[in-house]
């Protein structure tokens, strides 16, 4: 049955005259190695899917053969490789000589020629002419690591799509096919590294009854380029050893994280490192002890350091105790430090200074630390963008955070330049994914969300690709369609983000979902004991007035941007539309650049986000026939609750800012069911 498991690698059967299939392939290797063993089950499996016919093995040059290579495997096409930069690079070349023809898949590694495997796979899916592909590949980021926020007893926490994949309770006997299955979909857009376990999860991952089940998932892994990382609980020699204190200027607790780390090692050689949530949200950290961040992460990167981990320690903080603005609190207390951490240290900062709201602008860490790698931080799992029933392809989201000009310098100075090392010459660089995996048989809890996944490992591949041209890649992958069902599906998944932000939270506004669970409209609960906890702290909305007024004249969080950035966004002549309630506080008879009031425009805005859904819906009703009934169905489905859930939060919405305004609906917008 269709029923998404098989994700973008389903190999769908090919015209057998679509394209120049290779006649065979030909491992040009001396020696062997689990990954050249999965990269021949992969070439022969997908090539059986797609021609029906086997795809045999060459032992020597024949015309039309696909050759693999690489320094590693002592493949005898070394000059062939020299154009292939980075351990993780490839090239793929089609060498249309006199006689023969073929095609030369090379890398340095045999996880390189994987890679290269893979690409050369997709090449094929969106039927590009193989007898003329010159690509040369290298990833710009170094760590490209997804983040389970999975706890050891199965809950995920922000999870919408079943429970954890990792079944604790029966590793390391039982190691579940599903394993190998993650690792090959990793690896098949990129992804280098996993971190396990919830970033709020206690110490006992680090125990060696659980050391020994994460060394089995590393052996797993391995032959996939994955690493695995763990979160550390910066009280864990309290919590495992009964230490008094966690204070890194402690020496018991120093040794104690040292011995920690060289016993993980013994368990798992290539252990990535540590990912820490100190200070934030109740978790414990080194300011405890009036210590600072970079005190923290450098006790636990001297413990990695002599087997080469990393430490990726969250800016994600923010305290009841911050007076005006919570979005400030990160750059406040990071900036300062800069300088400070070793160098396998990575600052993990979420795309936007609040927590993965439908838009938000960039944080300013971005470019706020020169000597700290700054290291991304997006979710999968829609926390705040319906979770896993309503269609929203996050490509165009991280795309805008990438593409964003932090102008801390003239050139070379996006997000993506700043992430990839580009802009400070860093030499580590890091992306991170909340992951949106579980148990569900489809991985994600819905079609669509698969796409978040594979974009994910593809921008975190080449932050510059445009998110429409890897949800082109991602529809040829997925479905069978005709030209005019992937015009239709690329325009529900390239408008789709935008629909949510417009019923949601438009014009800049922020963070007004149901408190506690994130799903649905609840932008008036009003006593929640902490004042950033209450929806009113982010509107701000009086009978006159809506906004967070974040100039000077309000909490100047914009002093935290580069100059030009200030200027664009303080100004209300220069401010885009879609960030103004986000900056500024106006009256809800404010002039907007179309003409219309704050009011109207807003009304629109909401009464668009609704129309948006509905024309999804009645766009894939176009696709019946076209798609398996199985996903054909669910999406269809799926595209129902949205569709109904988005009236409720545009009614809902409107009803309490009428309540708040006491203005009628404008003319002409839709009225509420
Ligand atoms: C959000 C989310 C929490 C999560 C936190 C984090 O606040 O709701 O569940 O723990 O982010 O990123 O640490």
């Amino acid at each position: 049955a269709e029923d998404g498991y098989e994700l973008w690698l389903r190999h769908a059967r090919m015209d057998p005259e679509a394209a120049a299939f290779p006649t065979g392939f030909m491992l040009d290797c001396e020696t062997n190695s689990p990954t050249l063993n999965i990269i021949s089950d992969e070439l022969q499996s997908a090539f059986m899917a797609m021609t029906g016919s086997e795809l045999v093995r060459h032992d020597k040059l024949e015309d039309g053969t696909l050759i693999l290579s690489s320094t590693q495997c002592s493949g005898s096409l070394q000059s062939d490789l020299e154009a292939v930069e980075s351990d993780e690079g490839y090239i793929i070349r089609s060498e249309n000589g006199e006689e023969i023809g073929h095609t030369l898949i090379g890398a340095k590694t045999d996880i390189g020629l994987l890679y290269g495997v893979f690409d050369y796979l997709r090449q094929v899916a969106s039927e590009a002419d193989l007898t003329k592909l010159d690509i040369t590949q290298a990833p710009a980021i170094d760590l490209r690591v997804l983040n389970h926020w999975d706890d050891l007893n199965g809950h995920v926490e922000r999870g919408f799509s079943g429970e954890s994949i990792w079944d604790w309770f029966r590793m390391p006997d039982y190691m579940s096919p599903r394993y190998t299955d993650y690792a090959r979909a990793n690896a098949s857009v990129g992804i280098n590294g996993t971190v396990l376990t919830n970033v709020n999860a206690d110490a006992t991952v680090l125990t060696p009854r659980y050391l020994e089940k994460v060394a089995a998932l590393a052996d797993v892994f391995r032959p996939y380029g994955i690493k695995v990382y763990l979160t550390a609980r910066f009280s864990a020699p309290m919590e495992l050893d009964g230490l008094e204190t966690a204070d890194p200027r402690n020496s018991d607790v120093q040794e104690w994280w040292k011995t920690k780390a060289d016993e993980i090692y013994e368990y798992i050689p290539d252990f990535g490192g540590f990912l820490v949530k100190a200070n934030s949200e109740g978790q414990p950290g080194p300011q405890d002890y009036d210590r600072d961040h970079a005190e923290g992460a450098n006790m636990l990167a001297d413990a990695v350091a002599p087997n080469g981990g990393v430490v990726m320690w969250r800016a994600f903080v923010y305290s009841a105790e911050e007076p005006d603005d919570r979005v400030k609190q990160a750059y406040d207390e990071f900036v300062p430090l800069d300088g400070k951490f070793r160098d396998n240290v990575l600052v993990q900062s979420k795309n936007g200074p609040l927590d993965f709201q439908p838009r938000e602008p960039i944080h300013p860490l971005f470019g706020g630390m020169e000597k700290t790698p700054v290291m991304l931080e997006l979710q999968l799992t829609k926390e705040y963008l319906g979770f896993s029933t309503h269609l929203a392809y996050l490509g165009p989201m991280w795309e805008e955070v990438l593409d964003t000009d932090t102008h801390v310098k003239k050139e070379d100075a996006s997000v993506a330049d700043i992430v990839d090392g580009k802009t400070f010459n860093h030499k580590l660089s890091g992306i991170a994914g909340v992951a949106n995996i579980g148990r569900d048989r489809n991985w994600a809890g819905s079609i669509f969300d698969q796409a978040n996944w594979y974009a994910f490992g593809r921008l975190a591949w080449n932050p510059k690709l445009s998110s429409s041209s890897i949800a082109e890649e991602w529809i040829d992958q997925t479905f069978d369609l005709s030209n005019a069902g992937e015009e239709t599906v690329l325009s529900m998944m390239m408008g789709s983000r935008e629909a949510v932000v417009d019923y949601m939270t438009p014009l800049g506004l922020t963070h007004l979902m149901g408190t506690g669970h994130h799903y649905g409209p609840g932008p008036w609960v009003d006593d929640l004991g902490r004042a950033d906890w209450n929806p009113y702290y982010y509107h701000r909305a009086t009978a006159d007035e809506i906004g967070f007024d974040r100039t000077k004249t309000g909490s100047n969080a914009l002093a935290q941007y580069a100059k030009p950035l200030r200027k664009k966004w303080s100004n209300l002549e220069t401010v885009p539309d879609n960030l103004l309630l986000w900056f500024h506080r106006v009256g809800w008879d404010y002039e907007m650049k179309s003409g219309l009031t704050l009011w109207q425009e807003m009304v629109r805005h909401y009464d668009r986000g609704v129309d948006a859904v509905a024309k999804m819906q009645s766009d894939w009703l176009n696709l019946e026939g076209e798609i398996d009934a199985e996903r054909y169905q669910q999406i269809s489905d799926f595209l129902g609750i949205q569709h109904k859930e988005a009236k409720w939060w545009r009614d809902a919405s409107l009803a309490y800012w009428m309540s708040i305004n006491g203005l009628e609906l404008p003319e002409g917008s839709a009225q509420p069911e």
